[in-house]
């Protein structure tokens, strides 16, 4: 891979709306700054994040319509809290401090922010005392009784001058703040999570009336902008490889290159043998029907097995899986010819949480294709590199992706050998397919897969001790798991209907003889991991 890549146009504001309407959000460390953004997008205005210390005339080329001063784990009167450039908060753009971003403003512009006597974490009662600009949604007006989700221990004891009061909780403290004229707002809580009623409204509000943002961003745009961007970037006779692991990401990368640069582009599948049931078939007809020709799907089954003979622990089993699809898919390209660009499925979330969303690009680091040598001389190519899951999915859709793809579940690179606990057989594969299409099944017939983040089976390598035709004997456990999580980051069990599970076990210990037990994950993460590898 050359270095040149963070220098290439591809990986650098890649997507200018041609809405001309842009809301940066200042990131302050807290854990919210990606669902703030995530939000906006929803409220269709497009949406970037930036570090905190960026300066005032970087915000400024964007030409944003408003920031937003996110939440964050400092305190204003500690020695050397995180600050914005003071000239953002000059009243020549609109501006929303949330959380810590209140208390930012507050403190800076006058104000006074003190440690409260008590950490305030939950909901709490919301009294609103100036409903415009921020709070004159119909909700508002409707709901007698308002809440909000509060998360922190300083709060804003003195007003700077020029602002008032706009709500409050029950117990009197400051909950939202502004200075009309120079448009500058403050919440204390924080209206980016679900457990905040109307707090989308908020932001609406912000977004359309203050900032006077039209909300008319959709993905649609993103399709036509990628489009002529790539046929801009790659010159005629210039070749684009893609790895295509079948996931959402790497499918919508390519049919994107394929609608650009249909007879410049290659995508290379792998197939590593530790997919789903039937993933590998579904994938391979797909793209060869999509891609027409430029779909090349590489047999590995038996090397991987190979590989993974007398493995057991979780780290080697994934190294030696990237290790040897790198090995593959470099034999593959090398033999195809010269490639100028290897094109990847990074999206939004990845580039935010590697901490590289102040301009600089970074491979993936889960991703199959996250250790490919120097000696395969690409420049990346990462169209997807400002959407969040859901746009590439609809993206994905107006495509022309197929339903089966498009809605896909998350699936870890080393595939079902992180869900085979100790060695990897061909044997094992196969079970544990089996068990898992069950489970699939009968999810997906019940309609629970639209509430899950995840659904799936792992072989726990227990051999427990069972009854057949009145003999004991021994079998494998099979676990089942099925979570609901917005980002993968946290995640929660899902409590299927006890019959539900009864009917799952008994269809899968009368079906596959050599599994002798069923038993179903109650693990939340965190403690737990969604995956058992
Ligand atoms: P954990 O197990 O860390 O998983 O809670 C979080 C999410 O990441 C997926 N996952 C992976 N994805 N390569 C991937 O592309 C991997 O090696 C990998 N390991 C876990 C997992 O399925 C879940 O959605």
């Amino acid at each position: 891979m050359n270095n040149q890549k963070n220098d290439h146009p591809l990986t650098k504001d890649y997507l200018t709306p041609n809405t001309g309407e842009t809301i940066i959000v200042l990131n302050f460390g807290g854990q919210y700054s990606m669902l703030i953004s995530r939000r906006i997008r929803e409220a269709k205005v497009y949406c970037k994040i930036l570090p905190y210390y960026t300066p005032a005339a970087e915000v400024f080329r964007h030409s944003p319509r408003g920031i937003i001063l996110s939440g964050g784990p400092g305190s204003v009167y500690l020695e050397n809290p995180p600050e914005c450039d003071p000239a953002i908060l000059n009243g020549e753009i609109p501006v929303l401090g949330i959380c810590y971003g209140m208390q930012l403003m507050a403190s800076r512009l006058g104000g006074s922010v003190e440690r409260g006597r008590k950490k305030e974490v939950g909901r709490t009662g919301l009294i609103i005392t100036e409903p415009e600009p921020l709070f004159n949604h119909s909700f508002f007006k409707d709901n007698d009784s308002l809440s909000c989700w509060m998360s922190h221990q300083d709060e804003v004891i003195n007003l700077p001058p020029g602002f008032s009061v706009l709500a409050r909780t029950e117990s009197g403290a400051i909950a939202a703040m502004g200075d009309f004229s120079h448009h500058l707002y403050g919440l204390q809580f924080h209206p980016e999570v679900s457990h905040t009623p109307g707090g989308l409204d908020i932001l609406k509000s912000f977004l359309y009336d203050i900032c006077h943002c039209s909300g008319n961003w959709a993905p649609l745009n993103f399709i036509e902008q990628a489009v002529m961007k790539i046929r801009n970037i790659v010159n005629p006779g210039e070749k684009v490889i893609c790895a295509l692991s079948g996931g959402l990401d790497s499918s919508v990368v390519a049919l994107l290159l394929n609608k650009s640069i249909g007879k410049d582009f290659v995508s290379i599948f792998v197939d590593h043998g530790l997919l789903r049931r039937d993933e590998a078939r579904t994938i391979s007809s797909v793209f060869r029907e999509q891609l027409q020709g430029k779909f090349i799907e590489v047999d590995a089954r038996d090397r991987f097995l190979q590989k993974l003979k007398g493995i057991t622990l979780p780290e080697e089993k994934r190294k030696v899986i990237g290790a040897e699809f790198i090995e593959v898919f470099r034999e593959t390209a090398l033999s195809m010819g010269n490639f100028s660009y290897l094109a990847q499925g990074t999206i939004y979330p990845d580039i935010v949480e590697s901490g590289a969303d102040a301009g600089t690009a970074t491979i993936k680091s889960h991703h199959n294709v996250g250790g490919l040598p120097d000696n395969l001389n690409f420049t990346l190519i990462e169209p997807l590199r400002d959407l969040f899951k859901d746009e590439v999915r609809e993206v994905g859709r107006r495509l022309g992706l197929p339903e089966v793809i498009a809605s896909r579940q998350p699936f870890p690179g080393p595939g079902l050998a992180v869900r085979i606990i100790g060695e990897v057989t061909a044997a094992k594969l196969e079970l544990l397919q089996e068990a898992d299409a069950i489970f699939r099944e009968e999810i997906e017939k019940e309609n629970f897969n639209d509430e899950l983040w995840q659904f799936f089976a792992i072989l726990t390598g227990i051999q427990a001790v069972g009854i057949r035709q009145g003999k004991r004997v021994y079998g494998s456990v099979i676990c089942l798991r099925a979570i609901t999580s917005t980002d993968g980051m946290t995640a929660d069990w899902y409590r299927l209907p006890y019959e539900f599970l009864h009917h799952v076990s008994t269809r899968i210990t009368a079906e596959i003889p050599q599994i002798a037990r069923v038993v179903y994950d109650i693990t939340a993460k965190p403690p737990g991991t969604i995956e058992w590898e």
